[in-house]
């Protein structure tokens, strides 16, 4: 998956071996065949997972997906549901090693709960949520929305021609001063109910989108998410140098470039 990702941003957009492009065709290829090949079981017999109900939907006219549909839907939610969290993650995992009285603070609440909690416990872990949040604000792993104006519009002053390319951007967004104090500092406190400067503004905090496309995947990505951490917290600690700084690429997904080396110990 991540070839084809990569491949969306790619400047050459030639099938050609070795340009990235080529890659990114052959890894969704690569993935379509996959799915085409478990299209006949899913389509066999109704199942609670995606694939099946994607399989089985229908309109309220009765219209149903096509096969190609379904498998670029399965495609798309590699990408939309696997990258978005692995990101996250990843630098949810980073904050916490650079900060490791954050990481005794949320172990403390994991050692404190059972390891197999329910869907409402995982959302009452606050301090975890906190994290998460706070990793989300300053790498958003969908850093800019691109978007075309159907119509004209006017917003801060400057005249927007309809077929114009207007996105909307996280990353920028998530740093404004105007919403948050000390925006490039990692302080998850600053989503507490006291100060809740995510709530400065509708949009200041938008890491899963907003409007019509608002993330369809958002509340099982948080579970995950905060389910994920408190396994890893309950069972291992890890760390970096106090000098090691992580080298980050924002587009088109974000991750670290250096792959996170960390240190890690059982507990
Ligand atoms: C931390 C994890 C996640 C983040 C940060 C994230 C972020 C986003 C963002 C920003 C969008 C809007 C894109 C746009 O407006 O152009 C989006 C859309 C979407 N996400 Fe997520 N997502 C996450 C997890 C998931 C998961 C777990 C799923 C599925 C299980 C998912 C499925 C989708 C789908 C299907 C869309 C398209 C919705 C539409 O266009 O109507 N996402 N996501």
């Amino acid at each position: 998956m991540p070839v084809a990702v990569d491949a969306s941003i790619a400047l050459v957009r030639l099938p050609v071996w070795p340009l990235s492009y080529y890659e990114g065709i052959r890894g969704q290829a690569f993935l379509a065949n996959r799915f085409r090949q478990l299209l006949g079981g899913k389509r066999a017999r109704e199942m609670p997972d995606l694939f099946s109900k994607l399989c089985h939907v229908t309109s309220e006219d009765g219209e149903a997906f096509t096969d190609e549909e379904v498998v670029n839907h399965m495609v798309f939610v590699m990408m939309a549901a696997h990258d978005t969290s692995t990101s996250t993650l990843s630098t949810a995992i980073y904050h916490l090693a650079k900060h490791p009285q954050w990481q005794e603070r949320l172990r403390e609440k994991s050692m404190a709960l059972s390891d197999d909690l329910s869907l409402e416990e995982l959302e009452r872990l606050e301090e975890h949520t906190w994290v998460m949040d706070e990793s989300l604000r300053l790498h958003p792993p969908l850093p800019f929305m691109p978007r075309v104006t159907v119509q004209g519009t006017e917003f801060g002053g400057y005249r927007i021609p309809p077929g114009v390319l207007a996105g909307f951007a996280p990353l920028v967004v998530h740093r404004d001063p105007r919403h948050w104090t000390r925006p490039d500092a990692f302080d998850p406190e600053r989503f507490s109910e006291d100060r809740a400067e995510h709530k400065s503004h509708p949009h200041a905090f938008s890491p899963f989108g907003g409007g019509r496309h608002l993330c369809v995947g958002k509340r099982f990505g948080q579970l995950e998410i905060r389910s994920t951490l408190h396994q890893m917290l309950r069972k291992i600690r890890w760390s970096v140098p106090e000098d090691y700084e992580m080298p980050f690429r924002f587009m088109p997904i974000g991750k670290p470039r250096d792959g996170l080396p960390l240190r890690v110990e059982a507990i």
